[in-house]
């Protein structure tokens, strides 16, 4: 996240000596992204965090591919993932590319038996149902319906669920994940025309520090493979830390809707960005308000980008028998619009309910396995009159 925070206690100046009360030194750890350019923060660990002691196993959960290369708009029933009981096997990929991969999860328990490290990309995880606490070495944070966590490649895991009724949409993206550069300024303080500031960020705020030695298996996952690795000390032995490469939370809720006289374009719902898709969210907001407008959006051709949209909880106005938990996918090249009836419809109404998570991605998306048995088969035709 482009600003400063500090949890714990640090010493006064990066790269010196931090003693314990016992004279030993605190292991320093500078943990950064894309390379040394990139969001940075130094943690100060209790042990040296680089003490393995084994890889017990080796293996890939790199997604199957139904559909390489996909020119049908699809409708997949997302709420049709069965529930499992295990935080990492319970994810489904349904959709992916070299970039991202569109994931779908009804974890039933905490994942308090393994920590979780992913390499290979950042993740969001929105919360369609449920509530809890996600539990990193660098602090924890407290989630419920509506929230986006946004969670950096590298960071350590865990996650707590208050109940066994949970629903995720999860976005896992090779490039880092940021928020929309025009709402910035040169200093990255978040401007007056941003649909979000940094009052709606919630960092970290307390963190977890044991310092214990023995066994502790970390799944890191690299080139979609999960490397089972037995670490000698806790992974959670942080102290203190300090910077700007920290897991947040944003409620989308939180997101202030900008609107128009006229059909405002997908990009006024833009929420986070990386050089290769966008994150959207749309919510609750008033219509268009030009006396001869149409609310509805026209159709679009997006010829250069595939389109999928999860609905979360309102009535989808373009999209006729949309239901909760779905995604549609629009892919590049093909235009797609409003569903038959669905302009005309929208014609006088003042105020929408819709809540929907969108992704375009830059790159098309191939189709899983997984992702395929959710999908209906005739969602491509529902345009036909
Ligand atoms: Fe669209």
């Amino acid at each position: 996240m482009p600003f400063y925070h500090k949890l714990g206690k640090i010493p006064p100046k990066r790269h010196t000596q931090f003693r314990k009360p016992d004279g030993s030194l605190y292991s320093e750890q500078l943990f950064g992204t894309v390379g040394f350019d990139g969001m940075y923060c130094n943690i100060y660990h209790e042990h040296r965090p680089t003490q393995v002691k084994q890889i017990k196993k080796q293996y890939s959960v790199a997604p199957k591919i139904a559909s390489a290369n996909n020119m049908l708009s699809l409708r997949l029933d997302g709420f049709a993932i069965k529930p499992e009981k295990d935080f990492l096997s319970s994810r489904k990929t349904v959709l992916t590319n070299s970039d991202c991969s569109i994931i779908l999860a009804a974890p039933q328990e905490s994942l308090r038996d393994y920590f979780y490290k992913n390499t290979d990309a950042d993740e969001v995880i929105f919360i369609h149902k449920g509530s809890g606490k996600l539990r990193t070495f660098l602090g924890n944070i407290d989630f419920k319906y509506g929230d986006y966590l946004v969670i950096p490649r590298g960071i350590i895991y865990q996650i707590d669920f208050d109940s066994e009724d949970n629903r995720l949409f999860i976005v896992e993206s090779r490039q880092p994940i940021y928020t929309p550069k025009r709402y910035r300024n040169w200093f990255g303080q978040l401007l007056e025309h941003s649909p979000f500031c940094e009052r709606d960020i919630r960092k970290p705020e307390q963190l977890e520090t044991y310092d214990a030695k023995g066994e502790f298996l970390v799944k890191v996952k690299k080139n979609d493979d999960i490397f089972e690795m037995v670490y000698a000390t806790h992974p959670f032995d942080v102290v203190g830390y300090d910077g700007y490469n920290y897991p947040y939370a944003f409620s989308i809720h939180d997101f202030e809707p900008i609107t128009g006289r006229i059909h405002q374009p997908p990009p006024v719902h833009q929420t986070f960005e990386t050089t290769a898709m966008v994150i959207c969210s749309f919510v609750p907001r008033l219509y268009d308000y030009h006396p001869e407008s149409i609310p509805a959006p026209y159709n679009h051709s997006n010829i250069d980008s595939d389109e999928v949209l999860y609905y979360v909880d309102g009535d989808f106005m373009s999209r006729n028998d949309i239901k909760q938990g779905q995604i549609t996918l629009h892919p590049a090249g093909i235009v797609h619009g409003p569903h038959p009836g669905a302009a005309e419809r929208s014609i006088g109404k003042t105020e929408t309910e819709e809540l929907a998570v969108m992704v375009d991605t830059f790159k098309p998306l191939q189709v899983t396995e997984d992702g395929m048995k959710l999908s209906d088969g005739t969602y491509y035709q529902s345009w036909l009159e």
